[in-house]
């Protein structure tokens, strides 16, 4: 039996449960491999694209060095293979700019490293029970689920990196476009006042920074049916809205005034027209799709620009997850079933976001399309902990980020794995930040 990415791990018995486990940590690790090693030499690996990403071997290595930390020493209580090699691929000892000057393992070497962590990472899951484990970490196989969503990050990010780097193009240009659905029949939906659950404290893979569940009351609101799209956007640049200071906070007009940028990252004026740069390719920028590589600054003064606002985080949430009719609350917005390309735009299948207006059958309840895949979607609010929240297993995952000024996203974009995504899953980054596959939707109070 063969189980679909992103299915509810607490649906699975002990056998189904190391099944899964296993043919997912044999499809992240294929991944992470096409993203490095297969398809750039070793100089490419060891270079540094860009000041703000790490080479990308040392994402690598980072990701074996992680699994080995939790699954082998924390979970199994095998001893360390390579203690030397904790400092190295510590995030929080060395930031990304200083990497390249770090002791690196080489790609042939960090290779040697995963694979030999992995054998024994099969071992132990053949070895110890999961499904019923009963401690924290093991139970539900939890531990593995962290360690598999960690390494989708990590790709993620190296994603991020590859669309930093110059050169040769590694990756398929656009093609594969679904045709946006005919009928977006308006621009936005209306979500009526009243309670919903936000949060999970029954996902087992659920990570420490989404739980509790707790209620929330909501004011009702209008948000778009569909995510901004570059002709929108294009529209605010064109206007003038990156001179006009009324529509920044003082922060977003220091930001704009500090660097100096009139549009989105790798968006080029060449003549009459606007290009944009994606993945070592130009090409003409397509009105259709959602906008990506907007800080938060800048989708903040967009949705001034149009009379509106960004979302707060659980009125995103309650539009992706709440079935106000029903009084549920689901994993996806169409429901609790594992994503299909017919849901949505997840997982890389293509390496680049759908037109907006895309995937009818994933819409959510209200109506809205496209809340989870395609783009990151800033949200207003500002990263941090829900009441009860408990740091598990590490602080460093989240607690050491809340109160910091770090915004809240939603959604996951085309690159983030369906086992990386739910309408719970939250991520989070610097108000600055424009090499994510980051967009947005607005709102508004009715
Ligand atoms: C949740 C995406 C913000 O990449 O900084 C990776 C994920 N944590 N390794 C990040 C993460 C530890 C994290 N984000
Ligand atoms: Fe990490």
């Amino acid at each position: 039996m063969s189980i679909l990415p992103g299915t509810a791990p607490d649906a699975l018995e002990e056998d189904d449960l190391k099944q899964y486990v296993a043919d997912e940590l044999a499809r992240v690790r294929d991944r992470s491999v096409g993203l490095t090693t297969d398809v750039l030499d070793e100089a490419e690996l060891l270079a540094q694209h860009s000041r703000l990403m790490s080479p990308l071997v040392w994402d690598l290595a980072h990701v074996g060095n992680y699994e080995e930390l939790w699954l082998l020493r924390e979970a199994a209580g095998v001893e360390a293979m390579r203690p030397e090699l904790d400092d190295i691929y510590d995030a929080f000892e060395h930031p990304r700019a200083t990497r390249p000057s770090l002791p690196l393992l080489r790609p042939r070497e960090a290779g040697d490293y995963l694979g030999l962590v992995r054998r024994k990472v099969l071992d132990a899951l053949e070895r110890i029970p999961v499904a019923h484990a009963g401690s924290g970490l093991l139970d539900g196989g939890f531990v593995f689920g962290m360690v598999l969503q960690h390494e989708h990050q990590h790709d993620e990010t190296m994603l991020a990196t590859h669309q930093l780097r110059r050169g040769d193009p590694v990756f398929p240009g656009s093609d594969g476009l679904p045709a946006p659905s005919a009928l977006l029949t308006s621009a936005e939906v209306v979500v009526p006042a009243g309670p919903f659950t936000m949060g999970t404290s029954t996902d087992g893979w659920a990570l420490d920074n989404e739980r509790p569940a707790h209620r929330v009351d909501l004011a009702s609101y209008a948000i778009d049916t569909v995510p901004v799209s570059n002709a929108a956007y294009r529209a605010f640049v064109e206007a003038g809205g990156y001179d006009d200071e009324r529509l920044w906070t003082p922060a977003g007009w220091r930001w704009r005034c500090e660097s100096g940028k009139r549009s989105p990252a790798f968006w080029l004026r060449e003549g009459g027209t606007w290009l944009r740069r994606r993945f070592a390719r130009v090409e003409p920028l397509p009105d259709e799709e959602p906008v990506q590589h907007v800080c938060w600054f800048e989708a903040d003064a967009y949705a001034r620009w149009a009379g509106r606002r960004l979302p707060t985080e659980a009125e995103w949430e309650r539009a992706a997850s709440w079935d106000a009719t029903t009084g549920t609350k689901a994993r996806f917005p169409w429901g609790d079933e594992a994503p299909t390309d017919a849901h949505a735009n997840l997982g890389q299948t293509r390496f680049h976001p759908a037109p907006a207006g895309s995937f009818p059958a994933g819409a959510a309840p209200c109506g809205a399309l496209q809340l989870v895949g395609d783009v990151w979607e800033w949200t207003s609010t500002e990263f941090r902990g829900y009441p009860g929240f408990r740091a598990f297993p590490y602080r460093e995952y989240s607690e050491v980020f809340f109160d910091q000024g770090y915004r809240v996203l939603r959604g996951g974009c085309w690159a983030t794995d369906p086992l990386a995504c739910r309408t719970t899953f939250r991520n989070w980054d610097h108000p600055i930040r424009r090499q994510i596959f980051a967009g947005f939707r607005t709102a508004r109070d009715v």
